[in-house]
């Protein structure tokens, strides 16, 4: 009989929005007449049409595909030359931050780079990893079994921002604007982590999915923005939440050359070069008519849709704002992030609060100790959702008080 890999008897039964998944059903299996109207503010899932310039960029690189001159087989694995250059140039180079198209590679998510990752990582380092954050972080850090992992806790009092610890760590993932929390880091905060990495030889791996939601000037879009970290950083990218592409699946990240590891014996490796050879034989690139598609975004047309569609979903925490703040719920993110982060009134449990806003008002929320324990007692609203169903959404919420 083969042996299993024992870290996943480690796992709670289910992954986060698994669970919610299955407790979301079993309340519409036993109230098919109510679960009619359930309102979905749990996983961060885009509810609004792609935007038209992706659109016409897919539709077109369908047609090539249909013909003999212009039709492609298996592409690059690190991603087609036109997709990493407008990554490079647009989102980094136009910021003055120098990041070479090559240090550029696409992928089919920031979810999977950053649990793949983990492939080139060693075994024995010390990972650092806030509490609470995106459950994927912790979750592959057992299944791989890596390290040992200690948290960093993100509280009321630190505006839910972990500063340096006192111990070292080698590995730390910072996400900037935070999932769950919508937090921002500001300058001298990544300051503090750039400085903390290099003294420690570290590496941040820093998840900047929500970068689009930015709205506060001043606030880093990329950790690169920090001098040194282009030595100490990996920065990994979706286009899930700017481009709606949770469907579609497209994502990056950025292995600068100057990043580097060691072996157990001392000797030093760029990460970057780890990570094409990882990358050349585990996956086979993302379709070409998706990165067509994650290219549009980047013309000018492509921009403004973006920045139409992530205001919109803005405008939808907008909302989500003005009722919690007329219940009188505390509640932080909405601001910089698609990300409410409210607590949980009258001391319930954050499961309890989950099933209270489910069967009472018909609302899914994502209970935030499933972000770490340090989620208790909060729960996060997601303000990916169709207008309508936000202002039903809103209405509901107050009429619980
Ligand atoms: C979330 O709801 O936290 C995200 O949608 C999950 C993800 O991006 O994988």
């Amino acid at each position: 009989m083969a042996f299993i890999n024992e870290n996943f008897l480690k796992l709670s039964e289910n992954y986060l929005f698994a669970e919610i998944a299955k407790r979301v059903e079993a309340y519409r299996a036993a109230n098919p007449d109510k679960a009619r109207h359930l309102i979905r503010c749990g996983i961060g899932d885009v509810t609004e049409p792609l935007p038209q310039a992706a659109v016409a960029a897919l539709h077109k690189a369908a047609d090539e595909m249909a013909a003999r001159e212009t039709f492609r087989g298996y592409g690059p694995e690190s991603g087609y030359d036109f997709l990493r250059h407008a990554i490079a140039e647009n989102d980094y180079r136009a910021r003055g931050l120098s990041i070479d198209d090559d240090e550029i590679f696409v992928s089919d998510g920031s979810k999977c780079d950053c649990a793949n990752f983990l492939d080139i990582v060693g075994s024995g380092n010390r990972i650092a990893i806030p509490n609470p954050v995106y459950p994927v972080y912790v979750d592959t850090n057992v299944m791989a079994g890596r390290g040992e992992v200690f948290f960093l806790e993100g509280t009321r009092e630190n505006g839910f921002v972990p500063m340096p610890p006192d111990c070292p760590a080698d590995l730390i993932y910072l996400c900037f604007p935070n999932n769950p929390t919508g937090a921002v880091a500001s300058r001298p905060q990544l300051e503090a982590w750039v400085a903390y990495a290099r003294r420690h030889n570290a590496v941040i791996l820093f998840d900047g999915a929500y970068e689009a939601f930015i709205r506060s000037p001043g606030i880093p879009h990329s950790i690169y923005e920090i001098p040194g970290a282009e030595s100490c950083a990996i920065e990994m990218h979706s286009f899930s939440k700017n481009g709606g592409f949770t469907g579609v699946r497209c994502g990056f990240t950025v292995v600068p050359k100057t990043v580097m590891g060691k072996t157990s014996d001392g000797k030093v490796y760029p990460f970057h070069a780890l990570w094409k050879r990882r990358q050349s034989t585990k996956f086979n690139g993302v379709s070409y008519p998706v990165q067509r598609a994650a290219e549009a975004l980047y013309s000018s047309e492509g921009q403004a849709q973006v920045t139409v569609l992530t205001s919109f979903y803005m405008e939808n925490a907008r909302l989500f704002a003005q009722a919690l703040t007329s219940l009188g719920w505390p509640f932080s993110g909405g601001v910089d992030a698609p990300y409410l982060w409210v607590r949980v009134p009258d001391g319930r449990s954050s499961w309890d609060m989950f099933s209270h806003l489910l069967e009472d008002a018909q609302i899914v929320v994502t209970p935030g100790v499933g972000f770490g324990s340090q989620g208790e007692g909060f729960f996060r609203i997601s303000s990916f959702n169709a207008r309508a169903s936000v202002e039903e959404a809103c209405r509901r919420l107050v009429s619980l008080r």
